[in-house]
């Protein structure tokens, strides 16, 4: 119970990642703000919390409208009284050769990943410097943030900003105490990734993970919890790549 009595707003709490951490945060004692444009997917996590006894109410807004931020954090003080910890988890991804991603995509795909947390990161930090309390703060980056593949750089650069603005927040914010950091996850199971089931995307997820698995929702869930907690109150500024090995190897070992 590391999170006892503690409250978290989670951002992309329909599905995958996001509900992963609902569901770890509320083993570990703390009820939750859930946050994502899926009402359904939203209603389907606050249940499963429910059931392991603890509240968590849903918040049906798109992360990146405008003055999103205010309203998610004011309304997980208005539902719960206090805030403690901040999930920066709603994510998009999106393809395309470097030269054909129009505008539009960029604009969408940094916005939704990258300014939205930062806005929200914003938000909850002045309630905590304005409050006097302590806070901590982790978002979803991306193995993308360090090694990158083909047909994806609107998201890698999307995934490397929340790692460096996860830095310089942490140093505007450390003598404070308020902790800033991030999981970078490898190849997951999620919403976002079903679709790449069976295809390559999961057979080279697999073998280029020095643990031979694809990762779950449970394994980065398990890093935030940790991140969120005390335990965690001397690490700040860090991604932790929780990603099987992925990265630690090139894609072609010699024999
Ligand atoms: N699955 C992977 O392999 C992987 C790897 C690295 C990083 N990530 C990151 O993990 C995070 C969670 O993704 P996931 O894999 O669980 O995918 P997912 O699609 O299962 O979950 C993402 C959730 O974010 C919500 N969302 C999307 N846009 C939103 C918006 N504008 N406002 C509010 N909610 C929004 C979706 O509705 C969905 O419920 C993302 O930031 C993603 O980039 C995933």
């Amino acid at each position: 119970m590391r999170l006892q009595g503690k409250i978290a707003i989670i951002t992309g709490a329909a599905d995958g990642i996001g509900r992963g951490a609902a569901i770890k945060f509320a083993k570990e004692g703390a009820d939750s703000l859930l946050v994502d444009i899926n009402e359904a997917g939203l209603k389907e996590t606050a249940a499963a919390v429910a059931k392991l006894g603890r509240k968590a109410t849903i918040l049906v807004q798109d992360v990146a409208a405008p003055d999103a931020a205010e309203r998610i954090v004011k309304r997980a003080i208005a539902d719960f009284g206090r805030l403690d910890i901040l999930v920066n988890n709603a994510g998009i991804s999106t393809g395309g050769f470097f030269t054909d991603i129009p505008p539009e995509t960029l604009d969408r795909v940094i916005a939704v990943n990258l300014i939205a947390p930062f806005l929200i990161s914003q938000a909850a930090a002045r309630h905590w410097l304005a409050t006097k309390t302590v806070g901590r703060i982790v978002s979803t980056s991306s193995i993308n943030a360090e090694t990158v593949q083909g047909n994806s750089t609107a998201y890698c650069a999307s995934k490397g900003g929340v790692r460096t603005f996860t830095r310089g927040a942490a140093v505007d914010l450390g003598p404070h105490q308020i902790t800033v950091n991030a999981v970078g996850p490898g190849h997951t199971i999620t919403g976002m990734t079903r679709k790449h089931m069976g295809t390559q995307w999961e057979l080279d997820g697999i073998e280029r993970a020095a643990l031979k698995r694809l990762g779950t929702p449970e394994d980065i869930a398990n890093a935030m919890a940790f991140l969120a907690s005390d335990e965690a109150s001397y690490i700040t500024g860090q991604t932790i790549y929780v990603e099987g090995g992925r990265t630690i190897q090139p894609p072609i070992t010699p024999p």
